[in-house]
């Protein structure tokens, strides 16, 4: 390799403070680790650009155009040396409390934008760049800025609806197309004339101005670098790479000869992904990413010609322009581009992507390069040899070695010819959710006539996703030159594309019959779309499409969403200082908002503390033949390798095993840990650690498996109410049946992190963790030595603990996204067996079901949810012989775990289903109808003979239909269906009786510490942890109201086992509840002591009492303790009073699905929930909300993919799907049902877990839309839609002929790629 330079002198801004660094050494393939100590609010929760929560502004002079350019990037893919002469902007750079909160932070934060706040300093980057460029911006810019930002906690409404606040022509409050404020407006549909409604959960009023003038200006040192003639090549020294940035063309073509295997790092989303995932290493890159020859844009009369270092974001403006410019017949491949240029990835990634880079690196997946190649797009390529042209064609995409470029050439520039008159360009594309997901299968087609004609002259089709590589249906295109553009054309087509491209049963990825289905279904949509289109240009000639067709040819467009929220007002005569009961914000949320909120992984680094790495379990099921890390000790940085051998104490805690001895049970079971100097040191040497494994039998990884092996980890659970056997002798019908509803991932923002620093004076520990259950910790860890354990709130913990007592030396210990989706626990998979009797009238009369969870391989919590799953089966259904018996299974998956709204969804969608099967099971009657007819009325017993008052859960359903105009927009959907045979829409409204907290009282105990100080001001610490979902905030009105002093004298500390002792977890929707009366009664206790000083002293303040107090030896501390609601469940005779109370809901929610993709489009929701009194509305619609988009993502998009050997596949956004803004309803309406809960604080009820449930009538709506498109095609079967419907599922089911037409695969010939585990 020739000599490198030595190296020069990194140079970039952040925050407009100067950064000087003079050896790029380290990772030189990401910006987040170079970022300050002190600017932690940039967090990292993926490491691949899939999530968004690493946003940062970028801004580049521009020499040519003397212009400023601010754009978004995710810092964890920007190279540190790309930024040489940028100017960085983090969310401290923007507003912090210490000086001024900028106007976008302020305003996500009073929205309720935030929750745990952890993707909250992205979403500020996101809006704050786009309005950097837009200060106005239409609601359509905000939701395409938020496109690529995460967040699994508000449902997104609330951070749309703050962007929206700095939008000109549209405020929040106004409804879709009216104009006109929603209250202002004569029909108030959501207003009871009983009950006064409220709608505003902020005052827009107090919003500072956004005032684009008091923005930091650009460094002037950064234009003066930028304009200084005498520029030189730049060469940054690493560890182990060198960065090498060309300043002319012929620099780069020098380098590109001397260096001919060293990447282009342009945007870096190839390259960097490459290097991080797949362990590719490049000792030097070559980076020409500001060459001004690479970026221009030409115009001339065949085309445009586009440079290579456009951004894809750039890639759009020209391309928008030029549409704009041209007559739509010459731009047919320009807008076929643009179209998918708006899903793909997300805002930060289209602007660190390259046209060229795009180009070159060739994905499967690529969207643009299949239309590219169909509009016969080229590629100027240059070397020190000179100019050339070479197709951007089939041959060029397959990679077939003549069509590759060589490797001292690079791309100048793509040309992008005109379409002609008679020639049709198009794309099309299915991913699993609307935006930032790769395509399942995607195409670019053309077709060129003769003129005048239909008769084909040329046709080019080419495929994405469907291979290793994009590719060309080029031989069946061939067949058809000559044929005129017909059906038996399109029906000879589709056999010969399906030879063509050919989806190997067992193919990566999977999903094989939908993707061969897709691949004729597309054509077909091109198909219809070249007819429309010669029917536009000859209506004579060329007839059109059928009408009921049309709405085939357009992709669901992306929405800004919107809606209302509603709840009670509070009383006029409340005191106002009483905060009980008003839309108060989260305590945290400008903390959230500016970044200042400070995460675990956010704490300084700590003297000595050294970072750990895990080595995992390949093998589902081996014993472990030896463990070999010789060669990871070796490595520099590297002090330890931990084994089972290690554990001080007992290495196995009631079954949770800590790390693998002799056998591993699972892929993904923690078999060691590395303990180095640096996170990249210990990941280093992880991967040196060999183990060598003997596969023991059986691996067992489905419930079937674990059925046929009877295993299991716990006993059966059972209730049964009636007689069930009697009750079948005496229905009409019986139906029979499945339900499979598989796992979910819990895909929390921040990843599991723990910092451990043991204090070996004291013999203590202090653990920062992230955890619902601080005892629990304790509890775990006790065993393993002899250190006192305090855990602070800030599963992994035992690790750390062991580790950090083995060494003496704090360890920080954070998973990478990956390695948190593979080894923690998530929802569990569930298999449901039913037998439903019914009567020809509707009324179910009996029902037995079983259930089954996939437990993995360890205990963990199953118990408990297979419990939860059988008492809430019956959801809000009286029937009055039913039969519910459930059992964990133990199998060789990760142990699975309580997951929000515990057990309902899957459990309650298997009964909910019945009233979906029966109507096509003869019964003649609409689901609703069978819902009304058979729910719970009056005063009754639950299965488990639990009495209570189904009043409200009659309210919310009446409101819900009432006021989603259900039955009027049944009817419009019904007229829909008619009209259109390729688009369906679906309605379904689902009632919910919802369970909270637990079924044994200690469960439900807390205790709280209040002290009150002597300015007056007051601290309150409990033992309930916050998750964002603002038990804090709502602990704050507690006290407030209770002590009688404004909110600001109220101050809270994180919860501590330190301070609050033997704390239960926070779960079961129970945290306001128990906490809040643990912290009413200790402020109880104080005012009864403060009574004799205020009598004396009535008219006193509050500061006045204290100091009395305190001269009158008045203790102003006190523990408050709530003893739990009195639940019980004796499961031997079935029976107890198993919950408090229950919260009632009902949602409506309606779906338009594409028939011929799959994907759907939820168009509107309404919720009504059962609040009883809400204590803060705004927190308590922002857990509906965000539970609702939760159980969304959990029926429809989010899938876990296993090999059958038990890997997990998905570990990454790229590969799990949870819903971005693009997916929530179009219209989203929130209702909070007034009811009476005097067993609870105030009168209120717990609702963090509800809305989980509710985002079942969005599977439910689209099995209504299926069910019409089956109906239509004749197909009146019954079926079962199980749970996720994904595309693929709804795809496949909507029966037609290309789902006949495709090559099936006898499944006992190969082994498929993934399996369901359900
Ligand atoms: C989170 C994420 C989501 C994504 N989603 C999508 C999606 O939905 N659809 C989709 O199609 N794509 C998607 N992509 C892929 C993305 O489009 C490509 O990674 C990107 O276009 C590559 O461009 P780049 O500039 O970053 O290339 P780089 O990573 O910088 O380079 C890639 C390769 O191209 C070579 N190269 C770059 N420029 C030149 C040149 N001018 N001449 C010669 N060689 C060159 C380099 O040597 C390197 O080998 C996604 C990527 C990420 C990270
Ligand atoms: S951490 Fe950078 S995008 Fe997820
Ligand atoms: S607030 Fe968005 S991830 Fe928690």
């Amino acid at each position: 390799m020739p000599s490198l330079p030595n190296s020069d002198e990194l140079i970039f801004f952040v925050n407009g403070r100067k950064s000087v660094k003079s050896k790029a050494a380290g990772p030189l393939f990401s910006l987040t680790p170079f970022l300050p100590v002190h600017l932690p609010g940039t967090k990292y929760g993926c490491g691949g650009g899939g999530c968004g929560a690493c946003t940062v502004m970028v801004s580049r002079y521009y020499p040519k155009t003397k212009k400023i350019h601010h754009y978004p990037v995710t810092a964890c893919l920007v190279p540190i040396c790309s930024l040489y002469g940028a100017a960085v902007t983090t969310v401290e750079g923007v507003g912090s409390i210490k000086t001024r909160i900028h106007p976008v932070q302020e305003r996500l934060a009073k929205c309720h934008g935030t929750q745990c706040g952890f993707c909250s300093p992205g979403m500020v980057m996101s809006i704050y760049t786009l309005l950097r460029t837009h200060p106005e911006p239409t609601p359509e810019q905000i939701t395409e800025a938020l496109g690529g930002n995460l967040c699994r906690c508000t449902g997104y409404r609330p951070i749309v609806e703050s962007g929206k606040t700095f939008c000109v022509e549209s405020t929040v409050c106004q409804v879709k197309g009216s104009g006109r404020c929603y209250m202002e407006q004569d029909e108030r549909p959501f207003v009871t004339r009983q009950e006064k409604m409220c709608t505003k959960l902020y005052d827009e009023d107090e919003f500072q101005p956004l005032d684009p003038s008091q923005e930091p200006i650009f460094p002037p040192e950064l234009i003066r670098m930028a304009e200084d003639p005498n520029k030189r090549r730049l060469a940054f020294q690493g560890e182990r790479t060198t960065w090498l940035t060309p300043v002319t063309l012929d620099d780069l073509l020098d380098l590109k000869t001397q260096f001919p295997k060293a990447p282009l790092v342009m945007g870096n989303t190839t390259v960097g992904p490459s290097m991080k995932f797949r362990d590719e290493f490049h000792p030097v890159f070559i980076s020409p990413l500001w060459l001004p020859e690479l970026h221009f844009v030409e115009t001339t009369d065949e085309g445009v010609t586009i440079g290579a270092g456009y951004s894809l974001a750039q890639l759009s403006d020209a391309l928008r322009f030029i549409v704009s410019e041209q007559p739509k017949e010459k731009t047919r491949t320009h807008r076929a581009l643009l179209r998918h240029l708006r899903t793909l990835a997300g805002a930060q990634i289209r602007n660190m992507a390259t046209l060229g880079g795009h180009v070159v690196s060739r994905p499967n997946y690529s969207d643009l390069n299949p239309i590219l190649a169909a509009g016969n797009a080229t590629i100027n390529v240059i070397s020190k040899e000179g100019e050339r042209q070479i197709p951007l064609d089939g041959r060029f995409l397959e990679r077939s070695p003549e069509a590759n470029l060589k490797s001292e050439e690079i791309v100048l520039s793509v040309h992008i010819p005109y379409s002609t008159q008679w020639h049709f360009v198009w794309g099309l594309r299915l991913a699993q959710r609307h935006e930032n997901a790769f395509a399942i299968v995607n195409a670019g087609m053309s077709v060129r006539f003769e003129d005048s004609t239909d008769r084909i002259k040329a046709l080019q089709m080419f495929y994405g996703s469907v291979g290793p590589t994009v590719v060309s249906a080029g031989q069946a295109c061939q067949r058809l030159i000559g044929r005129r553009w017909d059906d038996t054309a399109l029906s000879d087509a589709c056999r010969w594309v399906l030879d063509a491209v050919y989806v190997p049963p067992a193919a990566e990825g999977g999903l094989v019959e939908y993707r061969r289905t897709l691949i004729v279904s597309l054509l077909f949509k091109f198909y219809l779309k070249v007819r429309r289109g010669l029917n536009k240009m000859d209506p004579q000639k060329f007839p059109d499409i059928p009408e009921n067709f049309t709405s085939a040819l357009e992709d669901f467009p992306i929405e800004t969403p919107q809606g209302i929220q509603m709840f009670q007002c509070v009383d006029p005569k409340q005191p106002p200082q009483d905060p009980v009961g008003h839309p108060v914000m989260h305590q945290s949320a400008i903390k959230h908002a500016t970044g200042e909120a400070v995460f675990v992984d956010d704490m300084p680094p700590i003297a000595q503390e050294l970072f750990l790495a895990v080595v995992t379990s390949t093998r589902a099921h081996a014993k472990i033949v030896s463990i070999d890390a010789s060669k990871a000790l070796a490595l520099p940085g590297v002090v330890d390798v931990i084994t089972a051998e290690d554990v001080p104490g007992n290495n196995n805690h009631k079954g949770e095993v800590l790390y693998a001895q002799n056998e591993v049970i699972c892929v993904g079971q923690i078999v060691c840990t590395v303990a180095a100097d640096t996170y990249a040191h210990a990941r280093e040497a992880a991967k040196k650690v060999k183990i060598a494994y003997e596969d023991i039998e059986p691996r067992i990884i489905t419930i079937e498996q674990a059925l046929e092996h009877n295993s299991f980890l716990f006993a059966e659970k059972k209730i049964e109410k009636g007689n069930v056997e009697q009750g079948f002798k005496y229905v009409d019908q019986i139906i029979e049946g499945e339900v499979h509803v598989e796992g979910q991932e819990h895909f929390y923002m921040e990843t599991q992190t723990i910092l451990a620093i043991p204090k070996e004076e004291d013999k203590e520990m202090v653990l920062h963790l992230g955890t619902q259950y601080p005892t629990h910790v304790q509890d775990f860890l006790r065993p393993l030595s002899s250190f006192y354990i305090s855990t602070t709130l800030c599963s992994i913990q035992h690790i750390n603990r062991v580790v950090s007592c083995r060494t003496g030396r704090p360890i920080r210990f954070v998973l990478e996204r990956g390695d948190d989706m593979l080894i923690t626990a998530g929802r569990h998979p569930l298999l449901a067996r039913y037998k439903v009797g019914f009567m020809n009238n509707g009324v179910i009369k009996a029902a037995d079901v079983e259930y089954y969870i996939n437990g993995g391989c360890t205990p963990d919590e199953s118990e408990l949810v297979i419990e939860f799953v059988v008492l809430k089966s019956e959801n809000a259904y009286n029937i009055p012989n039913f039969r519910c018996r459930g059992r964990p299974c133990k199998t060789n998956l990760p142990s699975n775990t309580a997951f929000r709204g515990i057990r309902l969804p899957p459990g309650c969608s298997g009964s909910g289903s019945f009233t979906y099967l029966l109507w096509p099971a003869q019964c003649n009657l609409p689901p609703e109808e069978v819902k009304e007819i058979n729910m719970y009325k009056t005063i009754s017993k639950t299965a488990y003979k639990q009495t209570f008052n189904p009043e409200p859960l009659r309210r919310c359903w009446k409101e819900c239909l009432e006021k989603s105009s259900f039955h009027a927009r049944k009817l419009a959907a019904e007229e829909f269906n008619k009209k259109n045979y390729w688009k369906k829409r679906g309605l379904a409204v689902v009632p919910m009786k919802f369970t909270v907290g637990l079924p044994m009282t200690f469960y439900n105990q807390a205790a709280a510490l209040v002290h009150i100080y002597l300015d007056g001001s007051v601290l309150v610490i409990h033992g309930g942890c916050e998750m964002g979902q603002g038990l804090y905030t709502k602990m704050i009105q507690v006290a407030s109201r209770e002590l009688n002093i404004p909110q600001s004298y109220i101050h809270l500390s994180e919860t501590s086992t330190v301070t609050v002792p033997n704390t239960f977890f926070t779960a079961g929707s129970m945290g306001t509840d128990i906490n809040g009366k643990a912290v009413q009664n200790a402020c109880q206790i104080l005012m009864a002591r403060l009574q004799p000083v205020i009598r004396k002293n009535p008219k006193g303040s509050w500061e006045d009492w204290i100091a009395k107090a305190f001269q009158e030896s008045i203790s102003l501390s006190t523990t408050g303790y709530f003893k739990g609601y009195q639940t019980n469940m004796d499961w031997k005779k079935e029976e107890g009073d198993a919950f408090p109370y229950y919260v009632y809901g009902a949602s409506c929610s309606e779906v338009e699905v594409d028939c011929l993709t799959g994907a759907h489009k939820l168009l509107r929701t309404d919720i009504f929930m059962d609040a009883a009194f809400s204590i803060n509305p705004a927190l308590d619609i922002g857990q509906i909300e965000g539970a609702f988009v939760q159980g969304m993502g959990f029926y429809t998009i989010e899938e876990l993919k296993y090999s059958p050997e038990g890997v997990l596949y998905s570990r990454g956004p790229d590969d799990y799907k949870i819903p971005t803004v693009s997916e929530i309803p179009e219209e989203f309406y929130v209702t909070l049902v007034r009811s009476q809960n005097p067993i609870a604080i105030y009168s209120s009820k717990g609702l963090g877990e509800a809305g989980m449930f509710l985002g079942s009538s969005v599977l439910f709506a689209i099995y209504d839309a299926v069910t019409a498109a089956r109906r239509e095609r004749g197909l009146t079967k019954t079926f079962t839609l199980s749970s996720p419907a994904t595309p693929e599922l709804i795809r496949m089911t909507c029966v037609d002929q290309f789902t006949d037409m495709i090559p099936r695969d006898d499944p006992s010939t190969f082994t498929p790629w993934s399996i369901r585990v359900s």
